[in-house]
């Protein structure tokens, strides 16, 4: 198993200064993983109150919706490798919640 330590830039839940979330995730050695699939774990297995764009139908860097700030660079999360380390926050300043943005 591979672990990925994920810090997470996360909203104040009544609005103001928000905070940063850690998380780890593991995944089989072998798997090539996605920093969405990261960001699914999480939701899935972790914490369902963590808000990012999915788009079921796409996860192919066609829609072009799921970017992410990943350790400081705008990525699309389908397509960026996870990397073991990582910062995640939300791509542009129109927040909605966590790395969910007005796009
Ligand atoms: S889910 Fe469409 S580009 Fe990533």
């Amino acid at each position: 198993m591979k672990e990925y330590h994920v810090t997470v830039r996360r909203s104040a839940p009544e609005g103001g200064e928000g905070y940063l979330q850690e998380y780890t995730v593991p995944f089989p050695d072998d798997e090539i993983v996605s920093v969405l699939n990261v960001l699914e774990y999480i939701y899935r297995e972790l914490d369902p109150t963590l808000a990012f764009f999915d788009h079921a139908a796409c996860r192919q860097a066609a829609c072009g919706k799921c970017m992410v700030k990943v350790d400081g660079a705008v990525k699309l999360a389908c397509k960026e490798p996870a990397h073991e380390t990582m910062l995640l926050e939300p791509y542009s300043t129109r927040v909605v919640r966590d790395l969910l943005c007005e796009s």
